[in-house]
């Protein structure tokens, strides 16, 4: 059995699919080199934004033709867009054969393999590749119901996981050459697994031998405690990176999207974290064009970008989405509208960006080597910046160094190992 897995979504959909792969080898199965190849087909498709979903509907169109041709490829869809629309796929989408949504997270892949008949598979044990950084889900779903976002409904209420499992997860990946764990979850510092809160989490990981470096992601502004601010400036190994959207700088906006926060508290939180952490990178996420969102509401969160100057971000139009509460209300600024923010937004911040990567060329950083390509390293500063060194071989993986920034993009920097 050669299975292929497409995944359309976040950093914790290509975690997941990663964990299908490996359970689905331990069924004997095998990974198809491509879509010919390929006995099943599984999607794993988010839906947090019409834009996705209908990146996911298209690649299913171009499924549905192919086994036109290869009447035997079976095609499974999983994840969010496989819960939110349940059997309704099937009814689009013909030859779908199996769809296993989000909130089901236990024997996946033994589903899939009874699909294709052989259930005489049995588990084996396998080697699994381990990278220099590895992403670990420590909970899944939120509770927060901010009034525009699908996930609680698709994937369900917080569930944190134990903690020692993360710590052995973690463990073995560092005996395996992991120098970097990235802890996942949809709002990571509300993570609480009986007496273990995130900070404590962090502390644990971070005295795991070999392990040098931990980030996390994503977090709610509104759990972001003075106690996590403090361990990210004490824990050398705990990197000066944090993602927290703010999604709008008007309090009315705030408000109704749910968010908990007034603009002035995340304002403070900026503060804080700076004051803290003076190298730190702060990140985020925008939406523009929410319902009743005016050019004034707007023009605050401009205004505010301008200010807070962040890191880099992520903005988003704003997209209807069903059973959420905000889906009540008329979805009244034009998509022209919406784009016109939209572009504003991402100019600003490209040109922050650069000011800021270019304010970095002549300085000295420490980066992780994650990957050697051709000759060329691929490295990460603590910062979260990628960093291009050219004449470099594979003992370099793994390793920290000291490199001067020669050249900054808005997306990477280049340097020389000093
Ligand atoms: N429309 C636009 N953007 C959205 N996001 C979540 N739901 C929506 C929506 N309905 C964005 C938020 C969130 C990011 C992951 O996706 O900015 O932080
Ligand atoms: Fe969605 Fe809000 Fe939860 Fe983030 S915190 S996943 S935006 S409901």
């Amino acid at each position: 059995m050669n299975f292929l897995i497409k995944t359309i979504g976040c950093q914790m959909n290509i975690c997941e699919s990663e964990k299908l792969g490996f359970a689905l080898l331990a069924y004997g199965a095998s990974k198809a080199s491509s879509f010919v190849a390929a006995d099943i087909i599984i999607l794993n498709a988010c839906c947090v934004r019409s834009q996705a979903e209908q990146k996911a509907f298209s690649y299913l169109g171009r499924l549905e033709e192919f086994k036109l041709e290869k009447s035997n490829v079976k095609i499974v869809v999983v994840g969010c867009m496989a819960e939110r629309l349940g059997t309704k796929l099937k009814q689009r989408f013909k030859s779908v054969d199996l769809i296993i949504g989000a909130k089901e997270t236990d024997s996946i892949a033994l589903k899939i393999v009874n699909l294709y008949g052989n259930n005489t598979l049995k588990r084996k044990k396998i080697n699994v590749v381990f990278d220099v950084v590895k992403y670990v889900i420590v909970m899944r779903g939120c509770n927060n119901y901010c009034s525009y976002c699908i996930v609680p409904f698709v994937r369900g209420n917080e569930k944190s996981f134990s903690a020692r499992d993360i710590i052995n997860e973690c463990i073995l990946a560092a005996e395996n050459g992991t120098k970097e764990i990235i802890l996942l979850g949809q709002n990571v510092n509300s993570y609480l697994y009986k007496n273990v809160n995130f900070t404590l989490l962090i502390k644990k990981i971070v005295s795991i031998k070999n392990i040098e470096r931990v980030r996390f992601m994503t977090n709610h502004p509104k759990d972001l405690s003075d106690d996590l601010i403090n361990v990210m400036a004490t824990e050398s190994k705990v990197c000066s990176h944090i993602h927290l959207p703010m999604q709008s700088a008007s309090n009315k906006i705030l408000k109704a999207m749910n968010r908990k926060y007034t603009y002035e508290h995340y304002l403070g939180l900026i503060s804080k974290l700076r004051v803290a952490i003076p190298d730190i990178n702060i990140t985020t996420d925008i939406i523009v064009g929410f319902p009743g969102e005016t050019e004034k509401d707007f023009e605050e969160t401009l205004k505010a970008i301008k200010n807070i100057r962040f890191g880099w971000l992520y903005v988003f139009k704003y997209s209807h989405r069903p059973r959420t509460k905000i889906a009540e209300m008329i979805d009244d600024v034009t998509l022209v509208e919406k784009k016109r923010r939209h572009s504003i937004i991402l100019k600003e911040s490209n040109k922050i960006s650069i000011e800021i990567a270019s304010s970095m060329i002549g300085s000295l950083q420490t980066v992780l080597v994650e990957k050697v390509d051709k000759g060329i390293i691929e490295a990460r500063t603590e910062s979260g910046r990628k960093v291009f060194i050219n004449g470099g071989n594979e003992k370099y993986l793994g390793l920290q160094f000291n490199v001067c920034i020669k050249e900054a993009k808005i997306n990477s920097l280049f340097g020389c190992i000093v």
